[in-house]
Order: structure tokens, then sequence, then C-alpha cells
């Protein structure tokens, strides 16, 4: 059986010369949800785009279910259900009204939509609301449906481009709980992008952090969380001259369980450990104190997706995230106004 998706060295250049996607490959296996994890303008819909054949690629090999994507598009079309970072109801429409409307764009007779419209209202728990206007519906409703239209014509691979961006907390972790049940009860394969870290930890068998096109590392999130160590200590010195505690820190350094020593921008140290970090705590205060060096702080920590984002890309995320946010509630807002 082949792989369900498989990537070799994609490039997309937008005209105008946007590098969006910058040679990556990869491959999700069947039944895996596997998830793009990265700031905005990394490229992540854009590759969604280009795997639904929604954008050509400027250069690559992209197969889905083994079918080479040039060749057979209308094929491409009935394996693969996709639901769009902003979701696509009109709000003047009933919640059956919407899906019948995705029913007939692929094609489906009446009968049939209307068969696996109420199978796939049911599983998202809006087949009580069918009848109801969608100007009525919370956010999180609208993308339980966004989501149940995507599947309208029982597609076997699923792409979600950020299917929380938005949502509450709450709603986020209700939306994760019917993106597991898919893959649990259907089989169903899943490629979804996020930039929330929870998310690509919580839902992802496995992760690919993407940044400015290229993909940075991609493993099991567990794995990835390994790749920087086992702990981190988080120390402050101060040096009696109110210098840098070179000696100090080189001598940290050459402890048999130390990887290494990252200074960070608010002048705390970061001190990578293999693994019992707690066990390093008296060395540091030793080496310190015969350094004449005091400590301001110390504490341990396990590392988290923030911290493997962090080391892969040398940012942090969430300002970006931040800022994100704002601009999609704005969209929102927008798209309600406009619609009146
Ligand atoms: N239609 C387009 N034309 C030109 N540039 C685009 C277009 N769509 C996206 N881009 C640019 O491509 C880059 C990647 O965008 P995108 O794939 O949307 O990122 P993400 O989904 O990760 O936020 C960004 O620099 C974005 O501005
Ligand atoms: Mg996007």
């Amino acid at each position: 059986m082949p792989s369900a998706i498989e990537v070799y060295n994609l490039t997309k250049i937008y005209r105008g010369g946007v590098l969006a996607v910058d040679d990556i490959s990869f491959t999700v296996e069947r039944g895996e949800i596997f998830g793009f994890l990265g700031p905005n303008g990394a490229g992540k819909s854009t590759t969604i785009k280009v795997l639904i054949g929604l954008l050509k690629p400027t250069k690559g090999r992209l197969l889905i279910n083994g079918v080479d994507i040039a060749k057979r598009p209308g094929e491409i079309k009935r394996a693969t259900g996709y639901a769009a970072q902003e979701t696509a109801i009109d709000d003047r429409l009933t919640c059956m009204e919407n899906i019948y409307l995705q029913g007939r764009f692929y094609h489906l007779s009446k009968r049939e939509i209307l068969a696996r419209s109420a199978e796939v209202l049911k599983m998202f728990d809006l087949y009580d609301r069918r009848n109801d206007l969608t100007a009525t519906f919370s956010g999180g409703m609208l993308k339980r449906l966004d989501i149940a239209e995507a599947l309208i014509h029982r597609p076997q691979i699923l792409f979600l481009d950020e299917p929380t961006l938005g949502l509450d907390v709450q709603t986020r972790k209700t939306i994760w709980e019917y993106i597991k049940r898919l893959r649990e009860e259907q089989g169903m394969t899943i490629f979804l992008t996020t930039h929330y870290m929870e998310e690509a930890d919580v839902l992802c068998d496995r992760v690919a952090i993407i940044d400015r096109g290229k993909i940075k590392a991609l493993d099991r999130p567990e794995a990835l969380k390994a790749q920087i160590g086992g702990d981190i200590v988080i120390a402050r010195f101060s040096a009696l001259d109110g210098s840098i505690p070179q000696e100090a820190l080189e001598a940290i350094r050459g402890l048999p369980q130390v990887r290494g020593i990252e200074p960070k921008r608010d002048g705390a140290y970061w001190i990578v450990v293999n693994q019992d970090g707690d066990k390093l705590i008296p060395a540091i205060f030793s080496i310190c104190g015969q350094a004449g060096v005091s400590i301001e702080s110390i504490s341990l920590k396990k590392p988290s997706l923030d911290d493997v984002y962090l080391h892969f890309t040398g940012r942090e995320m969430r300002e970006e995230e931040a800022s994100a946010e704002a601009h999609i509630r704005a969209r929102i807002m927008r798209g309600r106004i406009r619609r009146r």
C-alpha cells in the first residue's frame, strides 16, 4: 500500500517572486495525524493548497495514495477533503443548505447527499441543528460544520488548515476530540496545520516544524523534545564585579551531563542537561562558590514544543501567534459585517 501523502522537493514561488515553500520533502502514512507547525507566513497554507491541487507547484513531485497529483487531478479531488483556514459557510443559509451545496460541488446525487450529510452531521453533533440558520451558530459549531462539509464525499485524507484558529481554549479542545475520533473510528489520514504548540503536541503523531518555507525538524513530539535534552536548568548569575561569569560557565559546560549552555536575551542562561537536571544543581552551586559568582535564581524545567521551536528556528513563536489571532478575529468581524 502506498503512503497517503508523499512530497518530494516541493517548491512554490508565487507570481511576483515570493518564495513561500522552499524545497521540502516529507511522507505521511495512512491513518496518521500529521501536523505542520509554524508561524504566520511560514508556508503552511500554500503547502496544503498545492497538495489538494488548488495551486500548481513550481517544482516537486507530489503523490496522494501513490497517485501523481499532476496526472490525475479528478482522483485527487475525490480522495481529499479540505477545510480552509477561513470557514466557507454562508450564514444566510441553514446548516443543511450549506452542506447540500458542498455535496453538489462534488457532483453527488441528492440521495447520496442526504444520506451522507445525516452521517457527518451526527458525527459532529450538529444533526439536531440541521435546519437552523448558520448565522445563529457559535464559532466552534461553524468550524465543526466546516469539517463535516469536507467529509461529504467520503475522502480518505482530510486537510485541515488551522482548524482551531481564533477559537477559545475550551472550544479548541472539543475540536481536538472530533479530530481524534475521525482517526479512531474511520482510520482517516489527517494533515493539519497549526501555530498552537499544544495542538501539535496533543493531536499529532508527527510534527514538522516549518519556518520561512523550510522544514526545520520533523519527528514525533516526544522525540523532538528529547532532541533538545532531558531537562533545562535556567540560572541567573551575578559576578561580584558585574562581568559575565566566564570561568564558572566554562566549568559548568565541562560537567559530563551538560550538553550545552545558551545565553538568553533576558540575561538568564539555559543549561541543557541530558537528564536529571536536579542532580546538577548542587554541582552548579559549588562551581559558582569557588569562582566567586553568586546565583540570583535557579530553576528546572522539562522542555516543551515551545523550546523545541526556539531551538530549531532561533525565534519565539508567541508574539507571532498573538498577531495572527488578532488578524483572524478582525477578518471574522469584517466578514460578518460585509454580509449584512
Ligand atoms: N496568493 C499569493 N500571492 C503571493 N504571495 C502569497 C500568496 N499567498 C501567500 N503568499 C505568501 O507566501 C508566504 C507563505 O504564506 P502561507 O502559505 O499563507 O503561510 P502560512 O499559512 O504558514 O501563514 C507568505 O509570505 C505569504 O505572504
Ligand atoms: Mg495559513
